[in-house]
């Protein structure tokens, strides 16, 4: 067999947004592009904003010898200590440059940090409903997933997570706000959280790492505010890119950050380095660091964001969808009207609107909305999930 059985079984399981895909050009291809709903993909719906090209323009044009080599594996010092500034500046956490290394991606950083701290057989905690591939970013590091189910609400539940953290544990990521509920997690729960790792740690004679996945935090609605894990557990160490805030996914440019009081940060430090070099990312695309450098101050796009969640989250409640509304990202996570999601997912299929399954989420019986599509396609679906829903009464 020319490839190993694990990755043969995380081949079929990890597929439904592959298979949704798929299934989406199937029917496009029947019933062409504009009759066919598709709300699968994480795509950022908007281009990046004026700011990000007239940094890119500058960078273009700067001319320096060995500006296109290699450069240390944490990133350029410069672009290093801009980060840690404006980090410190948002978040009122004293960050320096030691504390942050360039990445390829929020997903970089979480291999980097996955592949600096587990030995073999080590537990990482994570939250269903959770980012699929984190399970696999585990395992690529030989490590163990140990999933706790959020509450109904889709906040960490402290009961499940006191019950499911053991002496193995290394970890827990945490992505808030989060991709597939949307849902914000509240100071309070992250001060329950902070008291419970703090505890977990002192029983278990080693600190578990709160690695906290934030793509999204700038994608706020309301005019909230992000309550930073920073604030409420030392040992927290934040992965995060600019794929969704700039729209720069294609581009795999993000940061790790560890908290200054966090055990250990030197080593941390010193083993996040050695592993973009190991793990054979060399270092963060060289380009786009020098973009954050002369980027100035830039507001990502959240009322278009917004304006979507509002139209789709009020059509589809009053159709009598039941959905907890989401506070940032762009994605919605409803409740199944069948226990069965992959079943519903079929019934939604028939009126050509494309979603994917909670169970690709690890949590069955829900379904996600990615609302990052035209007005239109939000629009011309409508009718579609009405006749669906009421063709199950
Ligand atoms: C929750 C979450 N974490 C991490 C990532 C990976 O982000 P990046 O493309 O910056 O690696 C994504 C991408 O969709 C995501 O939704």
């Amino acid at each position: 067999m020319s490839i190993s059985q694990q990755l043969r079984e995380d081949m079929v399981h990890g597929s439904w947004i592959r298979k949704m895909f798929e299934e989406g050009l199937r029917l496009k291809a029947i019933h062409g592009t504009d009759n066919v709903y598709d709300f699968t993909l994480g795509n950022p719906y908007v281009d990046p904003p004026p700011e990000f090209f007239a940094a890119l323009e500058k960078v273009v044009h700067e001319e320096r010898h060995g500006i296109h080599a290699y450069m240390q594996n944490s990133g350029f010092p410069e672009v290093r200590a801009r980060v840690a500034t404006d980090l410190a500046a948002e978040l009122d956490v004293p960050f320096l440059p030691a504390h942050v290394v360039m990445t390829v991606g929020a997903a970089g950083a979480l291999n980097v940090l996955l592949k600096s701290m587990l030995d073999p057989g080590d537990e990482v905690v994570l939250v269903a409903p959770f980012f699929p591939e984190y399970a696999f970013y585990i395992r690529n590091h030989s490590g163990t997933p140990v999933v706790s189910r959020a509450d109904a609400t889709f906040l960490p539940d402290l009961a499940d997570l006191d019950r499911l953290i053991g002496p193995r544990t290394r970890a827990m990521i945490l992505n808030s706000p989060c991709n597939p509920s949307g849902r914000v997690v509240t100071a309070e729960v992250l001060q329950g959280l902070g008291d419970l790792l703090r505890r977990k740690s002192a029983e278990n004679g080693r600190t578990i790492y709160l690695l906290s996945d934030e793509p999204y935090r700038k994608l706020i609605f309301d005019g909230r505010t992000f309550p930073s894990p920073f604030h409420h557990y030392e040992h927290t160490i934040l992965a995060t890119s600019h794929s969704k805030d700039l729209s720069l996914a294609g581009e795999r440019i993000g940061y790790l950050a560890i908290g200054p009081d966090c055990e250990d940060a030197g080593d941390i430090f010193a083993a996040a380095t050695f592993c973009t070099r190991t793990l054979g990312y060399v270092n963060a695309p060289a380009i786009m660091q020098r973009v954050l450098l002369h980027l100035g101050p830039y507001q990502p796009n959240v009322p278009i964001y917004q304006r979507k969640r509002d139209r789709l989250f009020s059509a589809l409640t009053a159709m009598g969808y039941d959905i907890v509304k989401p506070e940032g990202t762009f994605f919605m996570f409803p409740k199944s009207p069948l226990p069965d999601d992959t079943k519903w997912l079929e019934v939604l299929a028939a009126e050509r609107v494309l979603v994917t399954p909670g169970t690709g989420f690890a949590y069955p019986g829900y379904f996600r909305i990615s609302f990052a599509v035209d007005d239109a396609v939000i629009e011309r679906s409508l009718p579609g999930f009405e006749r669906a829903l009421k063709s199950l009464r």
